[in-house]
């Protein structure tokens, strides 16, 4: 009888997300929401991964209303980029959203969230013009323009992300930071496969080939990260020796491989502590990044 009930109320707990399509409706919800505490927001593109479902439960850990947003949103794509071949699956996506106990998910249609030309942008200068920044012009730009219009749209007291994104994260900080966002921002570490490879909704795209190959960028990362926690100071010498190891990989075509400070991802100096390892890399037709970070005593 006890199981019973217990299943009862999971049952019940399991059929309360609340899936909105307007604008109207998930502001509705939120301020629902909102009566029974702080409300947590999990932006993402959909095609659930461990990565995004560890998201939610962090969230869901630390906040009692969890709000996930699933858009693929244009304005981040380049035209020669895979927007319209983007993974998508909406209805596994809910079933794994309410599973994980997110209380309303924000799935708007392009149209609902860019109802004609869009002549407002949000900008975030030097930090945007690096890393992937500069093979994927205007991409964080569409970053910074979708999260900003999501913050106004729910207005959360905290958002998540993934450190797996790590140049987007300290963008989203900054965007915060400068445009006076009530918003706290949390990182989550990135979430990996047994081999190490980073989980990716793109990694659909990976041959069994490729797949084997794509860990390279990880462990090449994890051996640079050594050599600067043995005491090594030349670190153009270890972003040289990290551009070999992967360019070593005969599936691979490296975009680049970068040490960088955190958190203004400027050239690093001898002074600075905390340190980004960041590569992209083409296997195929996926394009895969992938970080870690290194503290310098
Ligand atoms: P998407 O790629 O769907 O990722 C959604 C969130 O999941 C991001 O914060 C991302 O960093 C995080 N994430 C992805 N893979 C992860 C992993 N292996 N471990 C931990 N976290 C991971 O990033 C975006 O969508 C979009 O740019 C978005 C912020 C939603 C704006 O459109």
């Amino acid at each position: 009888m006890c199981q019973n009930s217990a299943r009862g109320s999971l049952v019940g707990m399991l059929k309360s997300l609340r899936v909105c399509k307007t604008i109207a409706e998930i502001r509705d919800v939120v301020k629902e929401l909102r009566r029974s505490g702080p409300v947590a927001l999990v932006p993402t593109m959909g095609y659930f991964h461990e990565g995004h479902l560890t998201l939610m439960r962090e969230a869901r850990r630390r906040f009692p209303s969890v709000v996930v947003s699933i858009f693929v949103n244009p304005l981040q794509f380049g035209p020669q980029e895979d927007f319209k071949t983007y993974p998508r699956n909406l209805e596994r996506d809910l079933a794994l959203a309410r599973e994980t106990g997110v209380a309303a998910v924000f799935a708007p249609e392009v149209e609902e969230m860019y109802p004609g030309s869009v002549l407002t942008c949000v900008d975030v200068e030097r930090l945007s013009a690096v890393l992937c920044g500069c093979t994927r012009p205007g991409h964080f730009r569409g970053v910074a323009t979708v999260v900003t219009k999501l913050f106004n749209i729910i207005r959360p007291d905290a958002a998540f992300f993934g450190q797996k994104d790590a140049q987007q994260l300290q963008v989203i900080r900054r965007l915060v930071r400068d445009l006076n966002f009530d918003i706290e921002i949390v990182a989550v570490p990135t979430v990996r496969e047994p081999d190490g490879l980073a989980m990716s909704s793109r990694n659909v795209y990976l041959s069994p080939e490729e797949r084997r190959a794509a860990v390279v960028l990880y462990r090449s990362l994890v051996a640079a990260r050594e050599r600067i926690l043995a005491g090594e100071s030349d670190l153009a010498a270890v972003e040289e020796q990290l551009a070999a190891d992967i360019a070593a990989e005969p599936l691979a075509v490296l975009e680049y491989a970068a040490i960088l400070a955190l958190p203004d991802l400027t050239p690093p100096t001898d002074e600075d502590r905390e340190l980004l390892l960041a590569v992209a890399a083409r296997f195929g037709r996926a394009r895969l990044i992938d970080n870690v970070t290194v503290w310098r005593e």
